[in-house]
């Protein structure tokens, strides 16, 4: 049984006033089975550990080194040190801004779960990819080229967001978002086993709200989202939670 997931990058925005907003929703969102999980800009990660309740505090990047000459860097010991539990690895802005390949996020994700955090590893195709039919191609390469060989479900959660439904408004059909997850947990169930292939939690992410969540959570194999702008207030993210609850 895979517990539900639900996922909030804030990505670059926030700064401590933005702390009211983890604290509404570490009130509202204590009584159900889904694990919660906001992950802020760095800046904020040891003070909303302790404004945080039981909702857990992910990074959004890290280096693939351990430590050393990285002047700007933060390395996964650093945020774990400040009490993230996650990191997200690979998310598209990362890939396109940052350049970065799909062999930089496994080497990250090793350096991530050597310092004992979880890693969120995102995949997904553009909409020339899509329209050139090549959707699952990209996907079946990412997956594999992203994620290390000693996988398991207690590290490894996989997020695919079609990059052209990140922060559009635009959301793929259920049939859609059901075909590249099937598609995933296949991947995964081949190259793992079916028990770790199995228990690794998939989420969808790319303009998930609050009026199309429970449409969304309904698609076999989706073990809950990873929400960018809508997780910016308890107002937007409390009724996604709820709808995974
Ligand atoms: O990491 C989150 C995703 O990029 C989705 O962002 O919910 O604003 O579309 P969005």
């Amino acid at each position: 049984m895979r517990t539900k997931l639900a996922a909030g990058n804030w990505k670059m925005n926030g700064t401590m006033a933005a702390l009211d907003a983890l604290e509404a929703i570490a009130e509202t969102s204590v009584n159900g089975p889904a694990e919660v999980l906001i992950c802020p800009p760095a800046t904020l990660i040891h003070a909303a550990r302790s404004r945080s309740g039981t909702v857990a505090i992910g990074g959004q990047d890290c280096h693939a080194a351990a430590s050393g000459a990285h002047t700007g860097d933060l390395s996964a010991a650093m945020l774990k040190d400040v009490g993230a539990d996650y990191v997200i690895l690979g998310h598209s802005e990362r890939r396109t801004d940052h350049e970065e390949t799909s062999a930089l996020v496994q080497a990250k994700c090793r350096t991530a779960w050597a310092a004992g955090l979880k890693a969120i590893v995102c995949i997904g195709e553009t909409l020339s990819e899509r329209d050139a039919d090549k959707t699952l191609d990209i996907i079946g390469d990412q997956l594999a080229s992203s994620i290390p060989d000693d996988a398991t479900g207690d590290k490894l959660v996989v997020a695919y967001e079609p990059v052209w439904a990140i922060g559009t408004g635009k959301v793929p059909t259920t049939g859609q978002i059901g075909e590249v997850h099937d598609f995933i947990r296949r991947g995964l169930e081949d190259r793992f086993g079916t028990g770790i292939g199995g228990s690794v939690r998939l989420l969808y992410g790319g303009s998930v709200k609050a009026t199309n969540a429970a449409e969304i959570f309904a698609v076999s194999n989706v073990d809950g989202a990873l929400v960018g702008g809508a997780s910016l207030k308890a107002a937007d993210f409390v009724p996604i939670i709820a709808a995974l609850n």
